[in-house]
């Protein structure tokens, strides 16, 4: 059993941070990591509290969006001549209001449910490629190239350059991690500047180009007052909404078949009710979230839960522990696909920075998950003797590697 005296910073907590958030939640619902030096708030109703109060808690920080470095990174900014811009999800009213209008405009139902073709069909051709195999690494050939597909057919970018963007987008995770050492920041740094120059250069080719995708959007949607953005602001929200729309989908999906091996009944009961996979879904976002918290930052002095937190303090909303309060969850450790209240988790943010992507997300996981369970057959881990470890990260929840066997349905 961990301790207020343990951390996040710990790699053991960080890769399975349950009973951390269990025992936070009972003995100090707001707490200061000891060794990160940021408040985690761990009880849903703080959370749901601190979301709402934009006032007293800002999204705006150096912390989701770096902007100063070491010294070795910092050189690498300068020469490139970039210099971040807080947009969606690092701003704060008024000016995201501006922001959250152009991302609102994105990934709505209707749009989403004009792309439920191009998604079928890659999931479909995702799975020619290994099924005769028998085999797959399940992160590679399919958690990774998903989502990659229908942003970068979004973003009009040609096929063949996809299998860069995990590793560049990788890299914006990585340097959101406390402690990362003057190397590890530059080498982030080096594969950021990349994705940068990339992605500046499809919303340029867009703007004059056809519209009725998310690039054209993002490279021709005015402010309120019919005021442009900046190109600087455009590039930011185009790499916010690429960074956001990927890795957090690649982590569900990676999830979500790692419970399937580890539960044949769930899969048995999955193949004999399709219906059931809305609430599947509903209930691995619950209980394994890829993103872990919200990260916001104090803006005056305050106090939660009788605890005083200082202005500038940064502070951490865990949803990852508030979807597993047991104040409000019944039975709240256990996956259920019975439970009634299962949307009601917080993996998708609350508040005014809810996630403009979760249309997309939730039906990219639906459709995946029912073609695979149709066309796949008893799927279990390659190595049931080794279980795939999530990675440390205090933030948020990814597995690097999920090998799996199944039999081919006739
Ligand atoms: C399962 C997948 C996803 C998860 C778990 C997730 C999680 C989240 C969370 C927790 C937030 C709120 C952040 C905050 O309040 O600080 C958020 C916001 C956001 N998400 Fe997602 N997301 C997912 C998929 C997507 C997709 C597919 C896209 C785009 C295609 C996307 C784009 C964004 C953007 C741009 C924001 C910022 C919105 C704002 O600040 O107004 N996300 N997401």
């Amino acid at each position: 059993m961990s301790s207020v005296d343990d951390s996040f910073a710990d790699p053991g907590i960080a890769r399975c941070p349950f009973d951390h958030y269990k025992m936070l939640r009972a003995d100090a619902p707001a707490h200061m990591d000891p060794v990160i030096g940021f408040v985690w708030l761990t009880r849903r109703a703080d959370v749901t509290g601190a979301a709402l109060d934009s006032r007293t808690f800002r999204s705006q920080s150096d912390i989701q969006l770096r902007k100063s470095f070491q010294p070795k990174a910092q050189q690498l900014w300068d020469e490139a001549g970039i210099k971040p811009v807080d947009t969606l999800v690092t701003s704060d009213p008024p000016m995201h209001d501006d922001y959250r209008r152009l991302g609102m405009s994105l990934f709505g139902p209707k749009r989403v449910a004009l792309l439920q073709p191009k998604i079928e069909e890659t999931v479909n051709s995702l799975i020619d490629g290994f099924i005769d195999e028998g085999r797959c690494d399940f992160v590679k050939q399919f958690a990774a190239l998903l989502p990659a597909t229908i942003i970068c057919d979004e973003y009009r970018m040609p096929p063949e350059d996809r299998a860069r963007f995990k590793h560049w987008t990788d890299a914006a995770i990585g340097i959101q991690t406390p402690g990362i050492s003057e190397e590890e920041e530059a080498e982030f740094s080096e594969r950021l500047i990349k994705l940068f120059y990339y992605l500046e250069a499809c919303l340029k080719a867009a703007a004059d180009g056809e519209p009725g995708s998310a690039i054209h959007t993002l490279a021709t949607f005015n402010r309120k007052d019919g005021t442009p953005f900046t190109w600087m602001e455009r590039a930011s929200m185009t790499q916010a909404v690429f960074v956001g729309g990927n890795e957090t989908t690649v982590n569900m999906l990676s999830s979500s078949i790692l419970l399937l091996c580890n539960r044949p009944d769930i899969q048995h009961a999955l193949r004999d009710d399709p219906g059931l996979i809305d609430n599947f879904v509903e209930e691995i976002l619950r209980l394994q979230p890829s993103v872990q918290a919200l990260i916001r930052v104090a803006d005056v002095d305050t106090e939660v839960a009788g605890v005083r937190i200082a202005k500038e303090t940064p502070v951490v909303l865990s949803t990852g522990s508030a979807n597993r309060d047991e104040r409000f969850w019944e039975d709240p450790d256990s996956f259920r696909l019975d439970r009634t209240n299962g949307r009601q988790h917080y993996t998708f943010g609350y508040g005014r920075h809810v996630c403009i992507g979760m249309h997309l997300a939730r039906r990219e996981l639906k459709s995946a998950l029912r073609i695979l369970l149709e066309r796949l057959d008893d799927i279990r881990l390659e190595d049931p003797a080794r279980q795939p470890e999530y990675l440390p990260l205090p933030f948020f929840r990814g597995l690097a590697e999920v090998s799996i066997r199944f039999e081919k349905k006739p």
